[in-house]
């Protein structure tokens, strides 16, 4: 659905679709906002403790929400200091909006979710704050055509930015001072701006990866870590249960509105990859032939494929016999012991050239959080210790993929390697809501425009992918056509 807007001057082109996702998020515009139903996030006091052990509790983690959207907006504004000033109005993704638009609405959601319903703030730009609301998503072929001119100045777009994050900022202290006089969601909705945010830090880097290297700023990354050469093999995993999702009640963690309701699953045996397939297995499929095999593919993608005349992964080139890999940075002969990043499509294509399937969410599930021992489910793969440096590739550590296996402290009690960070993984699970779904009041499309049985689940998370979303319930999702996404996968026998 195209909608086409005049508002004061900038031609503002939005696009709503459910086809296709996502280097975009929208919340409601401010009209529409409307809090007050309950949500995920409860200052419940855990058991056994008392009272002002909750209160000193609940004082520090409103503190830490303050700190926490301080320190993702450093996160984007460093993905913005990638862009060099006289590309800041490319459009490095045809179907996506230009960079200037991101650096507007990371600010102006925000501004939207918060200014008025969460402090009584009166708008002090309205056009910005319509103009920078919504990303675009279009089908079909309906590409922007918007020009740079019809977008603000950056002077005027980070004066804009300066200024709502300054009130934003006294609002929020002074709210988290007396939370007793604030707004009931405030936690929420501040964990909603966080985590929205640090999702565009992620999606903008699949968007810049595609902006040439001449108009960015960085150098090559050195290869961090010395590449092995690694050989998979495929793990058995007995019958078991797995835990999907968040519990609403007890658990003291944010969640979106898909992560609800938490739920078991009885997951038969099956065997797993114990690392993702590398560029170097990929190119064995290539080699056979498997772009030209009409039977791996299905009509869908087989038809995708010739049309956008896809031959080999997005972030690959041909030079006579060479390949190359697109690094954030520049090109370097292709790295054969990183996880190779295809769409939903070729990693289908590759599985079954195997006799083997994408994994469902529930097998992945088993693998990464599952114990031999069939005791209690793990937070983690690694188990309860929160995510660190050594535990795999996440958290912003990198601008591209390490070599498989490159962080065993990260295996699974399975020894299955690399499940949260280093490329999502694609799944076959369908993209849907969990028993007991409700949309969030003042975000009712977030997950659930895209119950449409043409988006997968992605678990796991990629080397730009912020801690707080490496949580075992956290799902991501795609559409099976999107080639820029930092994800890989690995097969499963079942
Ligand atoms: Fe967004």
């Amino acid at each position: 659905m195209f909608f086409l807007a005049e508002s004061i001057g900038f031609v503002f082109i939005s696009i709503d679709s459910n086809n296709s996702r996502r280097d975009y998020f929208n919340p409601l515009g401010p009209s529409a906002l409307k809090f007050g139903a309950s949500f995920a996030w409860n200052l419940h006091p855990r058991e056994g403790e008392n009272a002002m052990g909750a209160l000193a509790t609940a004082v520090r983690i409103r503190h830490d929400l303050h700190s926490r959207l301080i320190n993702a907006r450093a996160r984007t504004d460093e993905v913005f200091r990638v862009v060099r000033e006289e590309a800041m109005y490319d459009r490095p993704i045809p179907e996506r909006h230009r960079i200037i638009f991101y650096v507007g609405h990371v600010e102006a959601f925000d501004w939207n979710l918060l200014a008025q319903r969460a402090f009584g703030l009166r708008s002090f730009q309205r056009t910005f704050d319509h103009l920078f609301a919504f990303g675009i998503d279009p089908v079909d072929g309906g590409l922007p055509s918007d020009t740079p001119a019809d977008w603000p100045s950056r002077e005027e777009v980070e004066r804009y930015n300066r200024r709502l994050r300054e009130e934003l900022d006294h609002a929020i202290e002074h709210a988290l001072e007396r939370p007793e006089e604030g707004h009931p969601q405030l936690i929420s909705m501040l964990e909603v701006a966080i985590e929205h945010r640090l999702m565009h830090a992620e999606t903008l880097a699949y968007m810049l990866h595609r902006l040439p290297s001449g108009r960015k700023i960085g150098g090559l990354e050195k290869a961090a870590l010395k590449a092995h050469r690694v050989k998979s093999h495929l793990v058995e995993i007995p019958f078991g249960t797995a835990t999907l999702g968040l519990q609403r009640i007890h658990d003291d963690e944010f969640g979106w509105d898909n992560e609800f309701e938490a739920h078991e699953v009885q997951v038969n045996e099956f065997a797993i990859e114990n690392y993702n397939v590398t560029n170097h297995d990929f190119l064995r499929f290539i080699q056979a032939g498997g772009y030209e095999n009409r039977s791996l593919w299905s009509e869908e993608a087989w038809n995708w494929k010739a049309k956008e005349g896809i031959e080999h992964p997005m972030f690959w080139r041909r030079e006579g016999n060479l390949w190359t890999y697109r690094t954030m940075f520049g090109e370097i002969r292709l790295p054969l012991e990183w996880p190779v990043y295809v769409s939903h499509a070729e990693a289908t294509a590759y599985a079954k050239w195997l006799g083997r399937r994408l994994p469902t969410e529930a097998q992945f599930h088993r693998a990464a959080y599952g114990t031999p021992d069939g005791m209690r489910e793990r937070s983690y793969p690694w188990g309860e210790e929160g995510p660190g440096p050594t535990k795999g590739n996440f958290d912003f550590k990198s601008w591209d993929p390490s070599p498989v296996g490159a962080h065993p402290a990260g295996a699974s009690a399975f020894s299955v390697h690399d499940l949260v960070g280093n490329g999502w993984e694609w799944t076959r699970t369908e993209f849907a809501s969990f028993p007991g779904f409700t949309s969030m009041p003042f975000y009712p499309g977030y997950s659930a425009n895209f119950f449409d049985g043409k988006h997968y689940v992605m678990k796991g998370g990629s080397p730009r992918t912020a801690a707080c979303m490496l949580r075992r319930s956290f799902r991501n999702w795609f559409q099976p056509h999107y080639p820029y996404v930092y994800a890989t996968f690995r097969c499963v026998e079942d």
